[in-house]
């Protein structure tokens, strides 16, 4: 078995070497992610590949714990305005790029490496678009995440006597049910966890176009419509866990893994954490749908990494790029973390069933951009978003949060 993945990682590695290339490297390479504890194997898988083609170059693999990059967003930007640049690190493709080390001039422009590697027919435009300003293109996409996923274990269903609701109200109708039964119905974990449900929520009540359009200004959080997103909010939340705000997003997933709760909507690396970390089977030990309201639409969101300007091992770095945009790094890293690759060249033999469905899914939904993971809004309207969150959890008031939402977006350039 250890011979035949020694194998087969050598077969992956030769082609790697005829397409990243076999310039000889030395000295180190630095990565900053979120991606750690068990939230590493992917991201382990990729640097494995690096140092098998590259054994004179010492990875330092800089992790920050925290779902969606809580904490490390916040040590990035003390090493970033410190002058202890990382190589390279992980930044969402859209407005969190843009409007933060893009705006701020801080990372080199990619055009170049795009046009050696043939990168602009193997991403899709939409996708180069987001990554990319009049000036340049600012980073290379490892993946798509898919956001409006709800993830429940089908046997529990079955013996609780309830089926996977395909709306919220149809959610509302059976989570009485399952709290007679001392089930929660729905779990949650600390507070980015709800921006997350937010946003699933707001694309089934809005529906994507109306979704959109609170992104390009033309519907106003506080209309009629956007209060409406945190009416329905209000009126879930009584139905998840008391103690939310102490667990992390893999907490969440442990609940509904356990049986001590129904459903829980999360991002698709619950795919990467349930299979690659707990190793269960994707249609057979648990299940998923798309979250209540949103069939036929792809909440999506994509992780990428740069190169910042003064990065101290800048060939060692692109080489590091190189390698995450091609088709074997990403067909290496994405299985594992419950994503589908950028590329639109994928092997999808190499993908267990989840992740083919969602390659099938993001070829035919509509698209809609993440806020809880840097695609829809700026990095202010966030940090300002999950303050107002914040204050609707103690008030529960969603005229006052609307009307909150609605004063960001205007100071936030929304
Ligand atoms: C997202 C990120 C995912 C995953 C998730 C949970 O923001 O894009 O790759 O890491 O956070 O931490």
């Amino acid at each position: 078995m250890r011979f035949v993945k020694g194998l087969a990682l050598a077969c992956v590695l030769a082609g790697l070497l005829a397409t990243v290339g076999v310039a000889k490297l030395s000295g180190e390479l630095e990565i900053f992610s979120w991606w750690a504890g068990d939230e590493g194997p992917a991201l382990e898988a990729l640097i494995d590949l690096y140092t098998g083609m590259f054994p004179d170059v010492e990875v330092i693999n800089a992790t920050v714990t925290g779902g969606s990059g809580v904490n490390a967003k916040a040590v990035l930007k003390t090493r970033m305005l410190g002058g202890d640049v990382p190589d390279s690190f992980q930044v969402h493709a859209g407005q969190e790029l843009i409007g933060t080390w893009v705006v701020a001039d801080r990372m080199e422009d990619l055009t170049f490496l795009y046009e050696q590697e043939g990168w602009l027919d193997l991403f899709p435009s939409d996708l180069i678009g987001l990554l990319g300003t009049e000036d340049g293109i600012w980073s290379v996409p490892v993946n798509i995440h898919r956001s409006n996923v709800n993830w429940y274990i089908p046997a529990n269903l079955t013996a609780w006597g309830v089926e996977v609701p395909t709306s919220w109200d149809e959610f509302l109708a059976i989570a009485p049910t399952l709290e007679a039964q001392g089930i929660v119905p729905l779990a949650l974990a600390q507070n980015w966890t709800v921006n997350h449900l937010w946003e699933s929520v707001a694309v089934a009540v809005l529906g994507a176009d109306k979704y959109a359009q609170l992104w390009d200004g033309t519907l106003a959080f506080n209309s009629a419509d956007g209060i409406a997103v945190w009416e329905m909010l209000d009126r879930i939340l009584v139905y998840t866990n008391a103690d939310a705000s102490s667990l992390s997003w893999q907490q969440a997933t442990d609940m509904v893994v356990n049986g001590q709760a129904a459903f829980n909507i999360m991002g698709d690396w619950a795919a990467g954490y349930l299979t690659t970390t707990l190793g269960l089977t994707p249609n057979v030990d648990y299940g998923w749908a798309a979250s209540p309201g949103t069939d036929g639409i792809f909440i999506a969101l994509s992780d990428s990494f740069g190169l910042p300007k003064g990065a101290p091992n800048r060939d060692n770095c692109l080489a590091w790029l190189r390698l995450l945009g091609s088709q074997d790094g990403q067909d290496a890293f994405n299985p594992l973390k419950g994503s589908i690759a950028a590329r639109v060249d994928s092997d999808l033999t190499k993908y267990n069933v989840y992740g083919q469905s969602a390659a099938a899914d993001w070829k035919s939904d509509t698209i809609a951009g993440s806020l809880a993971h840097g695609f829809a809004a700026n990095e202010g309207f966030m940090n300002d978003f999950a303050t107002v969150m914040e204050i609707f959890l103690a008030g529960r008031d969603p005229v006052q949060a609307a009307n909150a939402a609605a004063a960001i977006a205007a100071q936030n350039g929304i």
